[in-house]
């Protein structure tokens, strides 16, 4: 393995090399993990099958104004009755690890009491299917579809009721998938559906409310610990983390102000539940800046610190960042105000989506801060991809044709390997978000982040030429 030193400002980086492909193959080990991600709400449909209970995204989504056109993941990609065919697709891509999550509102309709042994079947037959192909299933128990009930009778994450309801839904699933399954998650992106649920709004249930955003917060911690326990006695040799999204912060200007701004609004995202986790408390810059934020208690910090097995790095994109005094506003999140318009050239394309810009020297700066931080040990990027600028409006020959997403990969992929090659950073695997277009939450279809295009009036596939990159790369490289 290449290690040297190299330079690390922005946009130094040695990224012209010659040949990406060998690169990556000698910076990545050859028990690297390849694989797609995909969420239960964003694919499966066919939400009211089999006993399945109504979600909080259900309701959001049937609330006029809350997503785009009213769409909802009612049907999706009907990967509920299509995963078969899904397999075989991924497997002549040679995809070998598929990130899924399990909905709680199948397992348990109401989200306690009777468990829905439908629904228990439906992820035991998909995961012994997915093992069949070859395909390892790596599985995250929340990502985002909570039961309605538990929102109605005491407001879902906003109480500390949820703590046990949670860990009791984990034992479940654990119980019926744990001898199947070695890698797991308990939480996608807490910061988003906790802060974006609770406090913006913008994702279910819709409230705005920082103070139930906080105590979600608190809550998941909380939460993972309980199941984890419940994970230790019923997965033994299993290993469980969190998926922890954050964007990479770089300081607007050279300031000390501007840099400290940086520096906390990491904290503000990876921080919330990387600090817990690792460090045992709430990051420092969050504790000063929220006003009534729950403390951890030190008999509860025993329970979440050294609670994980790895670190599961969700990251998209880069932001500048400049010091707003005084500002605790959500955009900037919280504490410092944040800001695509920097020196030119330095932040990259922006993609579909508004909030995502190209910047593929942010995820070798993010997996660096996460791994000196936090010294996890095992790191993996569960997801990371994007969305094609006006791609919903292209006809399927130029959409299928996705050049701009073949350069997000290559040079993410490349950023990332990088920091394996000559930064030290214990990367073990790489998840491209998502092996479909899928429902984009509230942005509902209007969004793609597949590498396999979805024709929503037939449901019919079709490969992009991205998937194709990363087919070439997978096997170039080679995938554990
Ligand atoms: C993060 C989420 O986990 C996923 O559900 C979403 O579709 C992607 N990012 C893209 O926004």
């Amino acid at each position: 393995r290449p290690r040297r030193p190299c330079a690390t400002e922005a946009g130094q980086a040695p990224l012209s090399l010659s040949s990406p492909s060998a690169f990556m193959a000698s910076s990545l080990t050859p028990t690297f993990w390849w694989g797609t991600a995909t969420a239960a709400y964003q694919v499966e449909g066919y939400t009211t099958a089999n006993g399945r209970g109504a979600s909080i995204w259900d309701t959001f989504s049937a609330t006029p104004g809350k997503t785009y056109n009213g769409e909802s993941g009612e049907k999706a990609d009907e990967f509920y009755k299509r995963y078969p065919a899904d397999i075989k697709l991924m497997q002549s891509l040679g995809v070998r690890h598929f990130r899924m999550s399990v909905a709680w509102p199948r397992i348990l309709p109401k989200g306690t009491g009777t468990v829905n042994q439908a629904g228990v079947n439906f992820y035991v037959t998909l995961v012994d299917a997915l093992k069949a192909a070859d395909i390892q299933p790596y599985v995250t128990l929340y990502h985002w579809d909570l039961p309605q009930t538990l929102q109605d009778s005491y407001g879902g994450w906003g109480s500390s009721r949820i703590v046990n309801d949670f860990a009791a839904y984990a034992d479940v699933v654990f119980k019926a998938l744990g001898s199947r399954v070695t890698y797991w998650t308990t939480f996608n992106e807490p910061w988003s559906f906790c802060f974006m649920g609770n406090a913006n709004g913008q994702h279910a249930p819709g409230l705005t409310d920082r103070a139930v955003a906080w105590n979600c917060a608190y809550h998941v911690l909380l939460a993972h610990a309980a199941a984890v326990k419940k994970f230790r006695a019923a997965v033994p040799g299993g290993k469980i983390g969190m998926n922890i999204n954050s964007d990479w912060s770089e300081p607007f200007s050279s300031s000390s102000q501007d840099q400290a701004a940086a520096d906390r609004k990491v904290e503000f995202m990876a921080g919330i539940f990387g600090d817990p986790l690792y460090l045992g408390d709430w990051p420092a810059s969050v504790k000063q800046r929220v006003p009534n934020l729950p403390t951890i208690t030190s008999d509860q910090a025993r329970d979440i610190k050294g609670s994980t097995d790895y670190f599961a790095l969700n990251h998209y994109t880069t932001l500048y960042v400049k010091d707003a005094p005084g500002a605790y506003g959500l955009e900037g999140l919280l504490d410092a105000s944040a800001s695509a318009n920097g020196p030119e050239g330095l932040v990259g394309p922006q993609a579909d989506s508004s909030w995502l810009y190209t910047v593929p020297w942010g995820i070798r700066k993010m997996l660096n801060w996460v791994n000196n931080r936090y010294h996890p040990g095992e790191i993996y990027v569960t997801e990371n991809g994007c969305d094609v600028p006006g791609e919903s409006g292209l006809a399927l020959p130029e959409a299928l044709n996705d050049t701009f997403r073949v350069n997000f990969y290559q040079g993410y992929v490349q950023a990332a390997a990088q920091a394996a090659a000559y930064d030290g950073v214990p990367l073990k695997g790489y998840f491209a978000w998502s092996l479909l277009d899928n429902f984009e939450w509230a942005d509902g279809y209007a969004k793609r982040f597949g590498i396999v295009y979805v024709d929503y009036s037939t449901q019919a596939r079709y490969v992009k030429r991205s998937a194709r990159y990363l087919a070439n790369l997978f096997g170039t490289v080679g995938s554990a």
